[in-house]
């Protein structure tokens, strides 16, 4: 019955973390998926989230509503939007809890695709590899808008802005607002500026891919550009907790749709349900109720903030710390790149080949972009990466 089916390739990501697990050595370093580990090379269980799993417990089950738990959309609206926003106020933003981003950016692929058919999809050059795969998945033909300048490994900014005006008017702009994946750079606040102006003149649809708030520069800070944003256009928001909360397996995200005004609002939040409903019925509620209780208390949430600046400032100084033992190996890296980088990756520019050396050799695993998960560094793993980064560079 099903022997014309295909392998399936591998996923560039979840199968090297497989293949990872699988790896028999014992002085293997995982750079390769976006999973923070903290000194002891743990996924930690953040203090606030535990606090909230034991004042949850575990009591009875029923269906959550199609929408999601109304404490966790209105936590991501007030994390996303900030408490004060006029687009919350005005009661315009249609939230719900999605199976983390990568459910957030799918439904609102199903989404566009039955409301704005047939546009186009433009995603950065390079982009997390699945913006591609779940806007193909629900009809669209995706295509890139430059983002990476190799020559000064940052962003492409004058390509990027002349690919939103020369796309069609209406095409559907996937961007990522803080700490680019892959590649670890993002537009400043002019530039965040000059391409909200270009992509409101072109009526583009725009949807923010944020995954990664709090791990820039501060929660607030990160989400700014969305923010900004919003007040000016409508537009779509897709965020994560996986990453800030430390809870991968629990697939915990959230889709926004800021509306033109209430009605509207309304109306796109019963097709976001229609959409969960068709898809997975409504989301799971463990993971749902914490972060809700973490988000609902403001005792918690501070707490928690203070954990996001843990993991965010581990993570610099994982950086710094890489950077030198680079460059007591060799002065001839530049490792300036490690330093403005933000968020939990950074682009190399090791080629694929430098990449399979650093993995089979060393058993140091990096996506085959080049892409390095800086979250994945410990003072006891960064002596044996730099050594095996400047060993590969040196081939
Ligand atoms: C990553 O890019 O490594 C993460 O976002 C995990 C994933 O789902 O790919």
């Amino acid at each position: 019955l099903f022997g014309q089916v295909e392998a399936f390739a591998g996923d560039p990501i979840l199968s090297l973390n497989d293949a990872f697990k699988a790896d028999p050595r014992t002085e293997k370093v995982n750079l390769s998926i976006g999973v923070y580990t903290d000194e002891k090379g743990r996924i930690p269980v953040l203090r606030a989230v535990k606090t909230a799993y034991e004042r949850t417990g575990f009591a009875e089950r029923p269906y959550l509503p199609m929408e999601g738990h109304a404490g966790y959309r209105e936590g991501v609206q007030k994390l996303v939007f900030g408490d004060g926003h006029p687009a919350r106020a005005e009661k315009r933003i249609a939230t719900i809890q999605t199976l983390g981003g990568t459910g957030a950016v799918g439904i609102a692929a199903d989404f566009l695709a039955k409301h704005a058919p047939g546009r186009t999809v433009l995603v950065s050059d390079p982009t997390w590899e699945n913006h591609h795969g779940l806007f193909q998945r629900a009809g669209f033909t995706t295509t890139t808008y430059p983002y990476w300048d190799r020559a000064n490994r940052s962003v492409d900014f004058d390509g990027m802005v002349k690919a939103f005006e020369a796309a069609e008017n209406g095409s559907i702009v996937v961007l990522q607002p803080v700490c680019h994946n892959p590649t670890g750079v993002d537009l400043d606040e002019r530039q965040q500026e000059a391409v909200t102006d270009v992509l409101i003149a072109k009526r583009h649809i725009v949807v923010f891919d944020m995954a990664y708030q709090g791990f820039g520069t501060s929660l607030d800070e990160d989400a700014a550009f969305v923010r900004r944003y919003a007040r000016r256009a409508s537009c779509l928001v897709a965020n994560s907790f996986s990453k800030n909360f430390s809870l991968y397996g629990e697939r915990c995200g959230g889709l926004s749709v800021v509306c033109r005004d209430a009605d509207e609002a309304e109306r796109v939040l019963g097709q976001l349900k229609l959409a969960v409903r068709r898809s997975y019925s409504s989301p799971p509620m463990t993971g749902g109720l914490l972060v809700a209780t973490v988000l609902g208390s403001d005792e918690l949430r501070a707490q928690w903030a203070g954990e996001v600046e843990t993991m965010r400032t581990r993570m610099d100084s994982m950086r710094k710390l890489l950077a030198e033992h680079i460059r007591a190996l060799s002065n001839e890296i530049d490792v300036s790149f490690l330093l403005n980088q933000r968020g939990m990756f950074s682009y190399t520019g090791l080629s694929a080949q430098q990449v399979d050396t650093m993995r089979e050799r060393d058993g140091v695993y990096l996506v085959g972009s080049g892409r390095m998960c800086v979250a994945g560094l410990n003072e006891a793993n960064v002596p044996k990466v730099a050594k095996s980064f400047v060993e590969a560079q040196a081939r």
